[in-house]
């Protein structure tokens, strides 16, 4: 497995694989690898001939009083990993690789960043379609892997890959889970062994949601208030937000009548945390 930093040198690389009529899988990351990525390289692995991991923290996604400078970092064992999995190349470039000084292009979205994550992260999807979109181009992947944790991201960018005809697909892959139910996230590092326990109300209130759905409560806003409660029912917790969408336009439903993407943030002591449920049927 090689580790690259340039554009050229992927471009160079792959180039090369496709010149032997091999197909590429691309696997966009911020590092820090967890399970929850390697599940992704897995599948990437298992459909594609060539793996590329890229392994960059995109200044542009994150706002003024968020955690760029801390985001965790290790790229020797974010390399392990991706080797171990059967990755072929990791793409690990410098901010200025991919942001030139004089960089002025976005891709911005009119529809589904306004609501859950982005009320709150108003600059944060321009910045993830910018990098990704940058990426589909660096790259040219025949696939591109996303997880399921991130919905509203996944939402995004196959609405882009949709609006602006980018020639791959978008495989969406399922939330892992540590054994009692927390998400997989490089952000539970942040959690110290207080707010590890406490950020299981994330989980219990999902499963909340689930439980009344499947028992045949279809009134959203019923939903939504017993998991607000269960959540309240945690001293370190505070709400960002719990909201029920309809998973293809993401706008809030009042009645549950077709595939739900029931999403919830919440903050736990400073760390910010996400996960969601998705009902495909109802
Ligand atoms: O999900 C992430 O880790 C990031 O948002 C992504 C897709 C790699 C873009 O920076």
């Amino acid at each position: 497995m090689k580790i690259v930093q340039t554009v050229e040198e992927v471009r160079t690389q792959v180039k090369e694989w496709k010149m032997k009529g091999l197909t590429v899988g691309l696997v966009p990351t911020m590092g820090y690898l967890h399970e929850g990525h390697k599940s992704l390289i897995d599948r990437a692995v298992e459909e594609n001939d060539k793996v590329v991991v890229s392994v960059f923290v995109n200044p542009m996604q994150f706002g003024p009083t968020e955690d760029l400078a801390s985001y965790p970092r290790d790229l020797d064992r974010d390399a392990a990993l991706c080797e171990a999995a059967g990755a072929d190349l990791i793409f690990h470039p410098e901010p200025e690789e991919m942001y030139k000084p004089d960089f002025s292009s976005f891709i911005d979205m009119n529809t589904l960043t306004g609501g859950l994550c982005g009320k709150s992260r108003p600059i944060h999807f321009r910045g993830v379609c910018t990098v990704v979109g940058k990426l589909f181009h660096i790259v040219g992947p025949d696939r591109a892997y996303f997880g399921q944790k991130d919905a509203q991201q996944l939402a995004v960018i196959r609405h882009m890959v949709k609006d602006l005809n980018f020639d791959l697909e978008v495989v969406g892959c399922p939330i892992v889970r540590e054994p009692d139910g927390l998400a997989k996230s490089s952000r539970n590092t942040y959690l110290n062994p207080t707010e590890r326990q406490a950020a299981l109300i994330l989980y219990k209130s999902l499963e909340k949601g689930k439980e009344l759905i499947e028992s045949g409560e279809r009134q959203a806003s019923v939903i939504r208030e017993a998991m607000i409660r269960m959540i309240e029912t945690e001293p370190l917790a505070k709400i960002d937000y719990v909201e029920l969408v309809d998973w293809d336009t993401l706008e809030p439903v009042a009645l549950i009548e077709g595939p739900v993407l029931n999403a919830i943030a919440v903050y736990i002591g400073t760390t910010r945390l996400i996960d969601n449920h998705i009902y495909e049927r109802i």
